[in-house]
């Protein structure tokens, strides 16, 4: 690829005309190689160049810098940067310090609290609230891999994390300090059920999941005689109006 071409694709990325992963009518969400692959070439073509703001000095690929919110987006002053080639939609808050990563798409009146990640590609529906701390991680490599995907209406309480292409359906909420990644198990006493993620398809919390941080006893003898535990994310009920009320959002801090 050339640097034109990066270019025009990262505008691409910005002006929401493509994006990291598409969601399909089947639900499956179905990651963009072409994404993917002129994202690794521009860190590739990229060349270390200072820039400063004030007495900060910073040095990082030359293809990749920071970009200036969007018209409808609020980026509340304070150590927030948002990469090139990231997507913010109309109506979207970021709080300071936030971090918003290269092909990461947040859609309309999402929130994004302080000191949240919004990593590489990773795919933020409408009206979700990444709480304080919350980590939505990056995917970049490999290209085919999905990234992870945030649907509508979720709420992401604080210090919770989200990795490896992980997929959270809409209205689903994941308890302050909720953890999951490829390999997590997740147990949903509601269904009498274990969710895991497959090579096919990622761990995906179905949609209007409470989730909350569990532990589950650790296998083996051993493990047992000492008491340890493993952290086990719990499903412990499906959204209802006392959860709607937890975590909803005072109307006029939008
Ligand atoms: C998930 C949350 C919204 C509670 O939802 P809720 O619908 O009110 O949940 P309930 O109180 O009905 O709890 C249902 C069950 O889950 C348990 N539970 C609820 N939240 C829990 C948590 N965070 N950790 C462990 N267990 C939890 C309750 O004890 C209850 O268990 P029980 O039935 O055995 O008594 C709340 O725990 C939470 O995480 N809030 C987000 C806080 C936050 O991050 N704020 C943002 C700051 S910027």
């Amino acid at each position: 690829m050339t640097r034109e071409e990066v270019v025009a694709l990262l505008d691409a990325l910005e002006s929401g005309e493509i994006r990291a992963a598409q969601r399909q009518t089947d639900g499956r969400w179905v990651p963009n190689r072409a994404v993917k692959e002129a994202i690794l070439e521009a860190f590739r073509l990229g060349v270390d160049l200072e820039t400063s703001a004030g007495p900060l000095a910073f040095r990082d690929k030359d293809t990749l810098p920071p970009r200036r919110p969007p018209e409808g987006v609020r980026v509340v002053p304070g150590g927030t940067a948002i990469r090139r080639g990231a997507y913010l939609a109309r109506g979207v808050i970021v709080a300071p310090p936030a971090w918003i990563n290269v092909g990461a798409y947040v859609d309309e009146g999402s929130l994004v609290d302080s000191h949240a990640l919004v990593g590489s590609c990773a795919q933020i529906g409408r009206r979700v609230h990444l709480s304080a701390a919350a980590q939505i991680g990056g995917v970049l490599e490999p290209v085919g891999a999905v990234p992870v995907v945030i649907e509508d209406d979720v709420f992401v309480g604080g210090g919770a994390g989200v990795y490896e292409g992980v997929c959270v359906r809409s209205r689903a909420v994941l308890a302050a300090g909720t953890i999951l990644t490829s390999s997590s198990v997740v147990f949903d006493l509601v269904d009498e059920r274990e969710i895991r993620g497959t090579a096919d398809a990622p761990l995906t919390i179905p949609e209007g999941a409470v989730v909350v941080p569990g532990t589950r006893g650790a296998s083996g003898e051993w493990a047992r005689a000492r008491g340890l535990a493993l952290a086990a994310p719990v499903i412990v009920k499906y959204r209802d109006a006392k959860t709607d009320a937890k975590t909803a959002l005072e109307s006029a801090l939008r």
